[in-house]
This record gives structure tokens, C-alpha cells and sequence, in this order.
């Protein structure tokens, strides 16, 4: 068994109880798993990726795509995963469930297996996609608005890029060029990896 294997198994074992009698499968990261260029680090599966059991598959694939052919990679070049393993739901007006963003007790319950994940995979950097996983790896107080383009140091001792989550794009067109501009500057570091700041471990 791989490592990963070995630490998504744990964590089965970990969550199943935690939540008996809900139905709160797992979505786990997949993609290239030895030392990726990116690990690209999402919010939480919705509920087409639980269907699938597959992180960025549903709405949130499309954008991905839009990052990829933006990056000119593929998707199994990259590592693909979210902070939070679960779909956060509540229910709607309608009484039908529909995603929310994660709460702080999900978060705590998360974060220290992302923090693993990544010791595993040990990726070159980390792209974090919005505001859930550029705090829970830096720090609560950070906002994407601040530090969206720019590398941060992150707990997990490897340079983290911070973007706009793309689906934020939906509901802020504005949003559009500088995501865009993000993605192309990220590009131009890998290419020139001296542009990509060293983190003392
Ligand atoms: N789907 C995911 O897997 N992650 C997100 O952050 C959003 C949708």
C-alpha cells in the first residue's frame, strides 16, 4: 500500500464514527503523487464530487480546466485536493441541501490531515484556492483579497501561491482578468523556478 493509501485509510477509520447514522463519505486528493509541481488545494468536495467520490469533477472541474489550459498542464501533472474531506451542507429555503463553507469544528477536524497529505505528497508548491485553505495554511487573519498572486510561507514548509477560488468569479466578473493575470505570473515562476521564493525548513 502507498503511503497515501495507507493515510486515507486511517482516515476513514478516524471519521466513520465521528458522524453515525449521516451519510458524509470521503473525498480524497488524487492526481501525481510523487513530488507534483502543484498541489492545488480546494475548499471541499460538493455534491457532484461526492457522488463521484472525486475532488473538482463537478461545476469546479470546469474551472479547474480553465486553470490548466491557462498553466498549459494537465490534470494528472498536478496533485488535486481539498481541505475538508466531507460536503459542509445545510438545508436551503427550498428544503433541499445545498453546499455551505466549511465551520471552524470541521476545519480543526481537517487541517492536521491536509497537513499530512502534504508531507507525503511533498509537492514543489501549494495553490490554494480562496480564502478556506490559504487560512487554514498561513494564517486566520490573512485574506485572499490581500495576498491573491503573491507566495507565502505556509505551515506546511512549502511555498504557497495563493488564488481566487474561481467559482468566487462567478458571482464577481471583475474578478475575471486578475485571477487570470494570478495564474499567468504563477506560470511564469514555475518556468523560472529562481522566482519562486525558498522556505527554511
Ligand atoms: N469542488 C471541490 O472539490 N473543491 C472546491 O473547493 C469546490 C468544489
Amino acid at each position: 500500500m502507498t503511503q497515501l493509501k495507507a493515510l486515507y485509510a486511517e482516515m476513514e477509520k478516524f471519521f466513520q464514527p465521528l458522524w453515525p447514522g449521516e451519510d458524509k463519505p470521503l473525498v480524497f486528493g488524487e492526481g501525481r503523487q510523487d513530488h507534483p509541481k502543484i498541489m492545488l488545494i480546494g475548499e471541499a468536495p460538493g455534491e457532484t464530487e461526492v457522488i463521484k467520490r472525486r475532488p473538482f469533477v463537478g461545476k469546479a472541474g470546469k474551472n479547474l480546466d480553465e486553470f490548466l489550459t491557462l498553466m498549459g498542464m494537465k490534470r494528472e501533472e498536478i496533485f488535486i485536493s481539498n481541505v475538508v474531506k466531507i460536503r459542509p451542507t445545510e438545508v436551503g429555503p427550498t428544503g433541499r441541501l445545498r453546499n455551505r463553507a466549511p465551520d471552524k469544528e470541521e476545519l480543526a477536524l481537517f487541517t492536521p490531515w491536509l497537513m499530512k497529505e502534504i508531507a507525503i505528497v511533498q509537492p514543489k508548491v501549494l495553490v490554494t484556492l480562496g480564502n478556506v485553505p490559504l487560512k487554514a495554511l498561513t494564517n486566520p487573519k490573512i485574506t485572499i483579497g490581500d495576498c491573491h498572486g503573491t507566495w507565502m510561507e505556509s505551515k506546511a514548509s512549502v511555498p504557497l501561491y495563493a488564488l481566487y477560488h474561481p467559482a468566487s468569479i462567478i458571482y464577481r466578473r471583475a474578478l475575471a482578468p486578475v485571477y487570470e493575470q494570478d495564474v499567468l505570473r504563477l506560470s511564469e515562476c514555475l518556468r523560472n523556478e529562481s522566482t519562486i521564493p525558498k522556505i527554511n525548513k
